[in-house]
Order: C-alpha cells, then structure tokens, then sequence
C-alpha cells in the first residue's frame, strides 16, 4: 500500500512540513515512516509518523514514505527512503515490485550491497550512476509490477516521479510544486493537480515539470491541469475515536447522499440506470465491505427482476463471463483498491462499460469509469467502513428503485434513529461479549450480506473471530460448532419466520442468542424496520456499535487496526 509525498519549492521547508503532508495519507498505512532530502538527510522510524521527527532538517527538495510492509519485516532498516550504494540516490516506492528477486540477484552478481529485505530497494540500486532520465526506458522495460516511485539525488533539486499501476500525481502550488498518491496530501495547499497516466514520468522542479510517455519513446507529453474541490475532513472534536464520530455521522451522510441523488447527482444516477437497462445484466466488483454492499445491491436488484451477480474483486479473473449484455459497476470507498482496479483493467480489455460507486472524488476507479456516482459519505478516515458502507446500500436501493424495487426511502430516518436508541442496551451486551473469541451471526436473504458485514467489522477492529452466515447453512455443518453460551447474533427483519427457527435451533443447543428483533424471541436489540433497505441499514448500524464499544472494552487501537490500512493499494 504506503503514502509517497514529495516537495520541490523556491524557499525552505521543514522536515515537519512535508511530514505533515504525508500524515494526510496515513490511511495507506502506518507500519513505518522515513524521510529524505537533497543534502543526503535520511530518517527512519517504525511507528505511526512523528511530525517531529526530523526536528533541524530544512531543504527545498525532499520525499516522504508511510508503509505498510509487503516484502521485509517492519524494521527501521526496511522503511523508505531506500538508497543506492554510494548514498548518491534516495528513493520513496509504493507498489510492489513482482520481479525484484530476480533484479536483486543481477545487481548482487555485479557487486551492489543491499541493506534491506524489500522490493523496492532494487530500484535505487538500479539508477546509481546512471543518467536518470535516459535510464527510464530500461527501468520500465526490466521492472514488473507495480510502482509509483519518487527518486531525488543529492546535490540535485529535482524530483523524477514515475508510476505503473499505483497512483500518482502533482500538486501545482504558488511557489513550488508537490507530488503524491492522491490529492489528499496537498489539498490543504492548491486545487490544481496533473494526474499520471500508466508509464509515465515526470521531472519535478520548483519551477515546473516536464512530462514523458514511455510508450511514445520517451517523448515529452502535453499534460492537462484538473481543477478540484476537496471538502476537508472534520477534526475528531469530542470524539475520542473517528469511528464512533463516523458512525454517528450515519443520518446526515445518509440524508446528503439522498438529496444529491435527486438533484445534482440526478444526471448521473439516470445515465447508470440507463445502462444497466441498455446491458440488461449488472456485475459488480468489489472488496471487502463494499463487496457485503454489492451483494446487497444483487438483491435489491433481483427484486426489480434484473440479473445481477456480485464478485470479489481479486477472485474476478476466475469467474469472469463478460459481454456486450454485461455492465459491470466496480464499487470502492476508495476508488484506489488495485484488485479493484485489476479487475476494472481486465473489463476494460474487453470491450464492456464500467460504472462506479465511489467516495473519494477524482480517485483511480471513478477515472478509469464510463459513469460514476459518488456516495457522498464525506472523508472517512476510521480503517473501517462504517457511513460509507450505509451510503453504498443506499445508493444500490436508489439505482434499484429506478428499476421497479420498491424501496420506502421515508421510514429510512426513523430506523437509524432507533438503532441510534439502542446504543446503550449494545453497551451492555458488548461489555458480556468482549472476551469470547468467536461470534457467529446469522440472516436470510438480504440480511445475510448483512452478517458478513458485522462480522467483518468484529474482526477487524474487535479481533474477534467472527461468522456471518446463512441461517439456513447452519444445519449442514456449523451447527457442530455451538455449545453453551456460544453468542449467536440473529438479524430478524420483521414476518421473516425462518429465521425464528434457526435462532431456537441455535437456543435449544445452550447458544447466547441475542436477537436484532425479537420476533417472539426475547429481544437483544430493537432495530424495527418493516422495510428491507431500513432493516439492512439499523441492523448495520447495531453492529457497529457493538463492534466499536466491544473493541473499546478491550482497548484496542480501534482506528488503526493492526496489519491493515485504509486504502488497499496492493495485490
Ligand atoms: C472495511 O471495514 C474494510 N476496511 C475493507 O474491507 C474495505 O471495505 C476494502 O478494503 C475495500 O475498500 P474500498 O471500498 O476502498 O475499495
């Protein structure tokens, strides 16, 4: 995954400048940190990034890194910057290099010592005492994989900046310029960006920047500059964690969302529904909770009588069956995640249209898509997906109401409220639960992406091993598994009478039931919602909480789980 930042400016900055830029993309990851400037100034740490780390340092080109560890432990040894052997050249990388062992073993052959055990070391090495620009076409035909590199010599003020895959773009500022993964770094500091397209590179001064296209022999490329408006994320304020400050921002994401898809969104909105009328067939492509939102979204649409298929992102090769009746809508929070984009390439390739649902604005997928709709949740900074997930299941149930599903958009508000209401009764359950180290949960039909979604959110930020099931798949196997006191969350939509028995199933083998609805069974929470959109989302709404308050009793880095990162821009 990892954050690259990089400064070229007419006067001075500080280290604890273009740190705090990179702080901006810590959702990347948060593994290890380092910086690196053009008198030879290198530091290193693990950790989440100190802004104050590199107290003296000043310069007028630098780069930045923010990691997570893909290939080599996390060590200060294995954080960027990396450099060449003489110290000449410093580099910041994300991406990963797929052909590096091979690279490395070439390099080590011709005499190059390596310090660390990444990837991304090789590409240091690769550049000492070449002439950088003239190299690049060599670097592109030898490197497989993923990059967006930043590279800067000592002595020299100039960034070069190259990408393939991963994410890359300028920044143009009054006095300078600034290059990273996404505009979020610096937009703080302009609303003008140049964004890279694949095999590209670019040299980077104060002054300006110059464009090059591999696949036109290296020629200087003319490039566009893209306005852009980016609504700052709001500070945590009495908050103690994004993720409780996210969740409670539910209603008003959720009525934002509503509003703009029947007014400035409404053009939008009516091209998508035109092409998946014009397709016939709908597949979507997503991860992780994005792909509990889709497959959601499959059933709204199935009730509409439209064919619709959800598929995991980074599985999409292995069940992919396209055609000119096919429009596939790629959804990401994101718009960074590379299986994501992976998949989106390999539809691109042949020929069929993609939309997309995303949040982060002017992101690789929307680019890369014929339509998109932006959810419009605002920035989401908690690792987990909470308002945007709830703005995706809505944005699904509108597209589909377009398409003859009966949705009741007024009873929405009234059901987060009440979920809302609840919080103290989740309080209490999550206080029983948080030393039990597996929770299963349970829903039928649309509640059952549901089920993976809380169950995905116990994990992640409860570390909980958790389940979520089909109610009716318990009896072939699972079953086995519940014993006394074993905690069974049962998702209950109203008149919904299977699901009643397999929770006395689950009851009569000694399991802790405890019921969002009751439905004859004694209440754990009372979500209401009569309609499948509202039920889906308190439901959600219940799980969250349960998942924040039980990875607060347990006190847990609840924004910033271990081994994971916001934004997936990996393999
Ligand atoms: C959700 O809580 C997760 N952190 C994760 O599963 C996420 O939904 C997934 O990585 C997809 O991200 P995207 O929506 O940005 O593509």
């Amino acid at each position: 995954m990892c954050g690259i930042v990089g400064f070229a400016f007419r006067q001075p900055f500080s280290a604890k400048e273009i740190l705090t830029a990179l702080k901006r993309l810590e959702y990347r990851g948060y593994d290890s940190f380092g910086y690196a400037d053009n008198s030879g100034a290198c530091i290193k740490r693990v950790g989440e990034i100190a802004v104050d780390a590199a107290p003296g340092s000043f310069s007028r080109t630098a780069i930045v890194h923010t990691r997570w560890a893909t290939h080599g432990g996390i060590t200060e040894t294995n954080a960027h910057p990396h450099a060449d052997c003489t110290g000449g050249i410093a580099i910041v990388h994300n991406g990963i290099i797929s052909n590096y062992r091979e690279l490395r073993g070439d390099m080590e052959a011709a005499g190059h010592v390596f310090r660390s055990q990444t990837d991304s070391e090789t590409i240091a090495h690769f550049f000492e005492g070449k002439d950088v620009k003239k190299a690049m076409p060599e670097f592109f035909s030898r490197f497989q994989g993923e990059f967006a590199v930043l590279l800067i010599r000592k002595g020299d003020e100039k960034i070069y900046a190259f990408k393939r895959g991963s994410p890359l773009v300028l920044g143009i500022a009054q006095d300078g310029n600034m290059v990273a993964s996404d505009i979020y770094a610096f937009s703080n500091k302009t609303n003008r960006a140049i964004f890279f397209n694949e095999d590209e590179f670019a040299e980077i001064t104060w002054e300006g920047w110059k464009f090059y296209s591999i696949g036109e022999g290296a020629a200087p490329v003319e490039k566009e500059i893209t306005p852009f408006s980016w609504k700052e994320g709001e500070e945590l304020g009495e908050y103690p964690h994004y993720m409780i400050k996210e969740i409670k921002e539910i209603p008003q994401a959720a009525g934002r969302l509503l509003l703009s898809l029947q007014a400035e969104q409404k053009p939008a909105v009516e091209k998508i529904v035109q092409m998946m009328k014009n397709a016939g067939r709908v597949i979507f492509v997503a991860s992780g909770s994005s792909y509990h939102a889709a497959l959601i979204g499959v059933q709204f649409l199935a009730r509409a009588g439209m064919e619709a298929r959800a598929i995991v992102a980074s599985e999409f090769r292995s069940f992919m069956i396209l055609d000119e009746s096919t429009l596939a809508i790629a959804v990401s929070q994101s718009g960074e995640t590379m299986d994501v984009i992976e998949a989106m390439r390999g539809i691109k390739a042949k020929g069929v249209k993609i939309a997309s649902l995303v949040n982060v604005p002017y992101s690789t997928v929307q680019r890369m898509s014929n339509a998109h709709l932006n959810i419009a949740a605002g920035q989401e900074i908690c690792v987990a997906a909470t308002k945007t997930f709830v703005n995706q299941v809505i944005a699904m149930a509108y597209m589909a109401s377009m398409v003859g599903y009966k949705a009741d958009f007024a009873s929405l508000d009234g059901c987060i409220a009440k979920a809302f209401s609840q919080e103290e009764r989740i309080k209490e359950i999550a206080a029983e639960l948080k030393d039990r180290k597996d929770i299963y949960i349970l829903g039928r039909g649309i509640s059952y992406p549901v089920a993976r979604e809380i169950a995905l959110k116990l994990k992640e930020i409860s570390y909980v091993h958790a389940e979520g099931m089909m109610a009716g798949e318990l009896k072939h196997g699972t079953l086995a598994l519940i014993e006394d006191g074993t905690p069974v969350i049962c998702l209950m939509p109203k008149n919904d009478k299977d699901i009643v028995s397999s929770a006395e199933e689950v009851k009569a083998r000694g399991a802790r039931v405890i019921a969002f609805n009751g439905n004859g069974i004694e209440e754990g929470v009372k979500i209401g919602g009569a309609d499948a959109v509202a039920f889906c989302i308190a439901s959600t709404i219940a799980g969250q909480l349960l998942t924040y308050y039980i990875a607060r009793e347990k006190g847990l880095p609840i924004d910033k789980p271990r081994n994971l990162a916001k934004s997936v821009t990996v393999k």
